[in-house]
C-alpha cells in the first residue's frame, strides 16, 4: 500500500520531531546489558472444535484466506470446509493511564497500529475489554491536524485541516489490500511493555489510530475473533517497530509458534536487540537481504532465487520473482496473511511436481479453494513432499510439511499454496510457512534472519 507522502526529505525532518519524546534515554538494565522489549505472542484459532465451527456454517469465509494484503490481483476464494488450526497471531497491548489491555493482529504487512476506541465518558455499562476508552485515560491526546505527525498517515477523502480551531483532532483514514479499512483520530498514548529485565517500561507518545470506523473482512471477519486493533510492523515510520526501532537498536524478532507441538511452546515478540544472547537458535541463524520497494515500502520483501522438492530443483524461470521497476512482482514477508502466494508460472509447476509425488489418495469430496488435498486417514505418518526455497544471500529455507500442508478436516490435508496473477501480483511468505521459525528483521543490517532452533527462547 503506497501511502501518499510528498517527499522523502520532509519525511525524514519530520520523523526527527515527530520522536523525540520517545527517544530520550537508552534501554540499560541495572548490570548494563542493553534490553529489549517482550511482547508475548499468543495464536488464536477462530473454531476450536468440529462442533463449533459447524455452529459457524455462516462464517465460514474462509480465515485460510484472512490477509490484510491480500495480493490485489488476487480474488479470495471463499472455503467452505471448517477449518481447524490456523489463523492469526496476536499480542497483548497495554495502552493509556491506567494501563488498558488490549489484544492486537500483530502484522508485519502494514504500519499503523490502531486500536478500536469508545468515546464514552462514564463507561460503566460499556462492555468491559471491548475497546480502549480513551476517555478513561490520563495521558490519551489526539494529533492536531496541523501537527507534523498527522503528515504520516492518510488523510480520509475531502477532509481539510482547519488551523485556526483549537480542537481539530487530526483524522486517518487507513485501507488494506483486500480494501478493509479503518479511520478515526491518529493520536498519542503512553503504551507499558515488558522489558527482557522483567521491568515495565513505560513509553510516552507512541502515535497511534483510535478506531471509531471499522470495515471490511479482514479486520472485521472470523480471522479478527476477539482482537481491539492491529500492531503495523511494517518498515514504515507509523508502525510500532519503526517508532521504538530508534531506541531499541531497529530490530524485532518473533517465533509464530508450531500449534501442533502440545503443549504450545510461549512464543514472544521481541523489539530490540537480543545480540547478547548466546542462545543455540541465534548462533545458527541464516540471513537473507532484505529489499525495499519505494511504491510499497511497508513491505519487507525477499528475493527467493529457486525452488526444489525432494531436492530436485524446478524449472522455474528465475524472472517469475523478480521485483520489477513498476514495484510490481517480489516476495514479502507477511505475519498477517495465512496462506503462502507464488506466482502462477511457479504455484504450477510446484503444484505438478508434489502431485505426482504424493503417494496418498485424494479425498472423497474435493476441498474448494484447494487444488490438491489428500486423505492420510490410512496412514500414521504420511510422507509428504519436501519444500525447500533457495533465497538471495545463499540461504535455504526449508519449512517442514505442516507449514505448506493444512489441515482442512478429519484426516485431509491440503496443500498451502495460492497462485497470484504475473506480473502485478506479488509473492506472500505467510504466517503458516513462517510456524516454528525464530524469524529476526533487521533494518540497520537489511536483512532477515531465520532460525529452526530458537523458537523456545528466550
Ligand atoms: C460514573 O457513573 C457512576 C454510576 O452511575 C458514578 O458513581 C460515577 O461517579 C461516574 N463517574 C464519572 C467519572 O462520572
Ligand atoms: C509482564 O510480564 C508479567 C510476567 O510474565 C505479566 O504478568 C505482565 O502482565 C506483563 N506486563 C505487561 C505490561 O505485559
Ligand atoms: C543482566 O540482567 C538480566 C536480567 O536480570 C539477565 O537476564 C542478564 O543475563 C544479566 N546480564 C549480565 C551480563 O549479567
Ligand atoms: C479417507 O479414506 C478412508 C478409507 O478409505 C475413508 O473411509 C474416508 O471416508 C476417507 N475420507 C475422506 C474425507 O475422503
Amino acid at each position: 500500500m503506497a501511502l501518499p507522502f510528498s517527499s522523502l526529505f520532509s519525511l525524514l525532518l519530520l520523523l526527527i520531531f515527530f520522536f523525540t519524546d520517545i527517544c530520550n534515554a537508552l534501554p540499560i538494565a541495572q548490570n548494563g546489558t542493553v534490553e529489549y522489549l517482550k511482547l508475548r505472542l499468543l495464536h488464536i484459532k477462530p473454531f476450536t472444535t468440529p462442533s463449533q465451527a459447524l455452529s459457524f456454517d455462516s462464517h465460514r469465509l474462509s480465515f485460510f484466506f484472512s490477509a490484510l494484503h491480500t495480493p490485489q490481483s488476487l480474488k479470495s476464494p471463499v472455503v467452505s470446509g471448517a477449518s481447524t488450526g490456523s489463523g492469526q497471531y496476536f499480542v497483548d497491548l497495554r495502552l493509556g493511564t491506567p494501563p488498558q489491555k488490549l489484544l492486537l493482529v500483530a502484522d508485519t504487512g502494514s504500519d499503523l497500529v490502531w486500536v478500536k476506541c469508545s468515546a464514552c465518558r462514564n463507561c460503566t455499562r460499556h462492555t468491559p475489554g471491548s475497546a480502549f476508552l480513551a476517555r478513561h485515560s490520563t495521558t490519551f491526546s489526539p494529533n492536531h491536524c496541523y501537527d507534523s505527525a498527522c503528515q504520516l498517515v492518510p488523510l480520509p477523502k475531502h477532509h481539510r485541516c482547519n488551523h485556526a480551531r483549537l480542537h481539530s483532532p487530526c483524522r486517518y483514514e487507513y485501507s488494506y489490500g483486500d480494501g478493509s479499512k479503518t479511520s478515526g483520530f491518529f493520536s498519542k498514548e503512553t503504551t507499558t511493555l515488558n522489558t527482557s529485565s522483567g521491568r515495565e517500561a513505560k513509553l510516552k507518545g507512541i502515535a497511534f489510530g483510535c478506531a471509531f470506523r471499522i470495515s471490511g473482512p479482514s479486520v472485521s471477519g472470523a480471522s479478527f475473533n476477539g482482537a481491539h486493533g492491529v500492531m503495523g510492523l511494517g518498515r514504515g515510520p507509523i508502525s510500532l517497530s519503526s517508532q521504538l526501532g530508534h531506541r531499541f537498536g531497529n530490530k524485532f524478532s518473533y517465533c509464530l509458534m508450531d500449534h501442533d507441538i502440545s503443549p504450545s511452546p510461549t512464543s514472544y515478540l521481541l523489539i530490540g536487540s537480543t545480540q547478547n544472547d548466546v542462545a543455540p537458535g541465534k548462533r545458527r541463524m541464516r540471513f537473507t537481504p532484505l529489499h525495499i520497494n519505494p511504491l510499497s515500502p511497508t513491505f519487507y520483501y525477499i528475493g527467493i532465487e529457486s525452488v526444489s522438492v525432494d531436492g530436485i530443483k524446478l524449472p522455474i524461470n528465475p524472472s517469475v520473482w523478480a521485483l520489477d521497476e513498476l514495484g510490481n512482482g517480489g516476495t514479502i514477508v507477511d505475519s498477517g496473511t495465512t496462506l503462502t502466494f507464488l506466482p502462477e508460472p511457479a504455484y504450477l509447476q510446484i503444484l505438478t511436481v508434489i502431485k505426482r509425488r504424493v503417494r496418498l489418495p485424494s479425498p472423497a469430496e474435493p476441498t474448494p479453494g484447494f487444488d490438491l488435498c489428500v486423505n492420510v486417514s490410512e496412514i500414521e505418518h504420511p510422507r509428504l513432499p519436501k519444500l525447500s526455497f533457495k533465497l538471495g544471500g545463499d540461504s535455504v529455507f526449508s519449512p517442514p510439511p505442516r507449514n505448506y500442508f493444512v489441515d482442512t478436516d478429519e484426516d485431509v490435508k491440503c496443500l498451502a499454496l495460492q497462485a497470484v496473477m504475473t506480473p502485478s501480483g506479488f509473492s506472500v511468505i505467510g504466517n503458516l510457512m513462517q510456524q516454528g521459525f525464530l524469524l529476526e528483521f533487521d533494518k540497520d543490517r537489511t536483512r532477515l534472519g531465520f532460525s529452526r532452533h530458537g523458537c523456545a527462547l528466550p
